[in-house]
């Protein structure tokens, strides 16, 4: 049934993936702001779409952090690694991030879960030019690094790019900078604004949004009514191959809009 119910997608999810320009959305019920349940459902749709998607044998799943996602890890089925050798692998360094949210912290949950493997990224998220430079060539680096540009699979959040910002330590001048330039949105370290240009980036270390589209499968992963103009100013640099996993809450509010 559940294979069923991805292959049949409804009215609805056909409707959202159409306006958002994309391959496919699933909606769970609810919305997050509300009901923390939704999370689990999130969680369980995220797991059988991988399921239907990963091919048998050795895939690398790359992730990037972020609240919806930590709450969500727990819920993938340990069946997704039935003859399956998962690794999974951060997006980029997150130090900064609080420890429960940190891609770092989600691989191990993931691949825990599923029998897989992990690797981890100890790095922070910003870096200076030159120290960016170097670390791209230290080898424990270079080999996650490798492993990124390899992925089978990238999972990601949509944040709201206030709420981003500040998480990431920006001071209230490049908070209101931020503002002036009508940021709305923030993924990959790139802050865009309701038409999806970006107006400002954090340089980092890991995957970067313009390699996206050589990615096979990318599932972005955001919920809850907030949410909904964040997910519709990123989607417009969505690859066309992305899945949307939301919730009602975001997907009513998306297509209640213009
Ligand atoms: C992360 C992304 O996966 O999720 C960020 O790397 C994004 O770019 C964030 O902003 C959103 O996190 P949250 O806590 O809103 O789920």
């Amino acid at each position: 049934p559940l294979l069923d119910r991805l292959f049949n997608a409804g009215e609805t999810e056909v409707a959202l993936a159409k306006k958002l320009g994309i391959e496919r959305t699933l909606i769970v019920p609810g919305n997050a702001d509300l009901q923390d349940r939704v999370f689990e459902e999130m969680g369980e749709e995220l797991s059988s779409a991988l399921n239907l998607l990963l091919p048998l044998g050795h895939s690398i799943v790359t992730l990037l952090g972020g609240t919806s996602l930590a709450k969500s890890a727990r819920y993938l089925s340990p069946g997704l690694g039935n003859n399956r050798q998962l690794e999974f692998v951060p997006g980029r360094g997150a130090l900064g991030e609080n420890v429960e949210t940190q891609s770092n912290t989600i691989v191990q949950e993931m691949a825990a879960k599923t029998s897989g493997t992990y690797k981890t990224l100890y790095l922070p998220e910003q870096v200076s030019d030159d120290a960016y430079k170097s670390l791209i060539r230290e080898s424990s680096i270079a080999d996650v690094l490798q492993d990124i540009s390899q992925s089978d699979a990238v999972i990601h959040g949509i944040g709201l790019a206030q709420e981003m910002a500040r998480r990431r330590g920006y001071n209230s001048i490049k908070l209101s900078e931020l503002r002036e330039k009508k940021a709305v949105t923030e993924c990959f370290g790139c802050f865009f604004d309701e038409n999806g240009k970006v107006v400002d980036r954090i340089a980092q270390v890991g995957l970067q949004f313009e390699n996206l589209y050589k990615i096979p499968h990318i599932f972005a992963f955001a919920c809850g009514a907030r949410k909904a103009k964040a997910i519709k100013a990123y989607m417009p640099n969505a690859p066309h191959q992305t899945w949307l996993i939301t919730d009602e809450g975001a997907s009513n509010m998306i297509l209640k809009g213009k």
